[in-house]
């Protein structure tokens, strides 16, 4: 009997997905169908799937040409299913061709043309789109025109800028297909606002496009006073769309899972946070509160909302600005250190330290498809290693595209209280800053 086996992802299952099954099928006695599981798909950067896994096997399923149907769960995967299940073809359509030619030392491969003029690509684009618009202050898009292509049903379209040069050049730059001079003109031809200026001027208009009934990203923080974005937050319930900080840790798998282990308890009872940022490596940061938001963010999702008090120190350069910042958060029985930097070489991580071992994410945390745990009295490192790509910001929109599709309002990625004892945190810190500036102006001698 000659097995045959052959993989894809089958999403919105066409024409060409069940020619290449049949072909399959007609090339042996016995044919195995792997399916890309999701968490598969999201590693390998693919995050524009529609259809659920159930229902790309059951598609697979009721063309009848399958006897047996497998999940595709890692790279890899291919060579261990060949030798399992005794395979003596492997087949492929043409866009995979000479790509498993090392496989042939285990069984025959063959690639076959595909149909022409389909793809799950092409009729994704034919689902609804949800047009971007860009609000900003400045020629650097934040990377969403580039990070929104690899999410289906999103379009940049527009840019507004209170600056009509900015907004002409903005335009020309990234090719976009129009900018637009009136803020009423440019709310009426999209459905997202991404808002891209600089603090102060963020929250003006994240409310302006909340009003109008967008959804809106925005860069974080958007406002430094808690009730001023409770009130947001509230107003964006109030029109039945979702207001996003532009966090992008929050979204990324690695951050969720390295959350879970320590709320799980690998590392046992955590003692302490301690995090380091530099501004350097977070292009778009326009203020220091920009930098400080990432690690707050950070010791708020591993310690939770109940911390009890804050304590900034801060070192400012000749011109007066932020060089170098020193947070001490105090919970109950843990205490979280931040150490952010405006200019200064900094080694950047992040450390977690409980009472039976430790969790380091080296270099730029934030972004981060890795972590390691040292575990007390086990052998050496324990490795956690996730796909990342990009800059991040395409996690999130993959998050926001699906909770517009499962018609979603509460972001379970960060809560509304989340968001609400963050911007509490940041300002208590920046509060505090103050104070001791204060301070230190009116004790004489020092
Ligand atoms: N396939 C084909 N002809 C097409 C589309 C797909 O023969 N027009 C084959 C692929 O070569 C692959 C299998 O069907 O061997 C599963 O492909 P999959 O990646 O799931 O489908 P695509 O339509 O290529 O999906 P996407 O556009 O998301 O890449």
């Amino acid at each position: 009997m000659r097995r045959v086996i052959t993989y894809g992802t089958f999403d919105l299952f066409h024409k060409g997905h069940y020619n290449i099954l049949k072909r399959a099928k007609e090339l042996g006695d016995y044919l195995i169908v792997g399916v890309t599981s999701e968490s598969y798909d999201i590693e390998r950067g693919k995050l524009n799937v529609r259809d659920s896994l159930l229902t790309r096997i059951e598609n697979v399923r009721k063309t009848g040409f399958a006897d047996e149907i497998i999940i595709e769960e890692y790279q890899g995967q291919k060579l261990s299913d060949i030798l399992k299940y005794g395979v003596d073809l492997l087949v492929l359509g043409s866009d995979w061709t000479g790509k498993f030619d090392y496989l042939k030392d285990y069984c025959d491969v063959v690639y076959l043309e595909r149909t022409k003029n389909i793809s799950s690509t092409q009729l994704r684009t034919e689902g609804k789109t949800y047009r971007i618009g860009i609000i900003t202050d400045t020629l650097w898009d934040g990377g969403m025109i580039w990070e929104s292509r690899y999410v289906s049903g999103l379009h940049t379209l527009c840019v507004f800028s209170e600056n009509k040069e900015t907004a002409k050049k903005f335009c020309e730059k990234y090719e976009l297909d129009a900018s637009v001079d009136s803020m009423e003109e440019f709310l009426d031809s999209i459905e997202i606002v991404y808002v891209h200026y600089a603090g102060e001027e963020r929250e003006r208009f994240v409310r302006h496009a909340l009003s109008a009934g967008k959804y809106v990203i925005s860069d974080a923080p958007i406002s430094t006073d808690p009730e001023l974005l409770k009130e947001l937050m509230n107003l964006a319930r109030q029109k039945g769309v979702i207001l996003f900080e532009r966090i992008p840790l929050v979204y990324l798998r690695a951050f969720n899972q390295l959350a879970w282990q320590v709320h799980g308890g690998l590392i046992g009872k955590v003692m302490s946070v301690r995090c380091t940022i530099s501004r350097e490596f977070l292009p778009g940061a326009t203020d220091f509160k920009d930098v400080l938001i990432y690690p707050l963010c950070a010791v708020l999702k591993l310690l939770g909302t109940e911390w009890k008090e804050i304590r900034q120190f801060t070192a400012l350069n000749q011109e007066g600005e932020e060089q170098l910042a020193d947070i001490h958060i105090r919970y109950d029985s843990v205490l979280a250190h931040v150490e952010a930097s405006g200019g200064l070489d900094m080694p950047n991580g992040l450390v977690i330290i409980g009472s039976e071992g430790r969790i380091t994410v080296p270099d730029d945390w934030w972004n981060t498809g890795y972590f390691e745990a040292r575990i007390h009295g086990t052998t050496p490192l324990k490795r956690f290693c996730f796909n990342f790509e990009g800059n991040g910001l395409r996690y999130l929109l993959q998050e926001m595209m699906i909770m517009i599709s499962d018609q979603r309002t509460d972001n379970a990625r960060l809560f509304c209280g989340e968001s609400f004892a963050l911007a509490q945190m940041l300002s208590a810190a920046w509060e505090d800053r103050m104070t001791a500036e204060k301070r230190s102006d009116t004790s004489p001698g020092i």
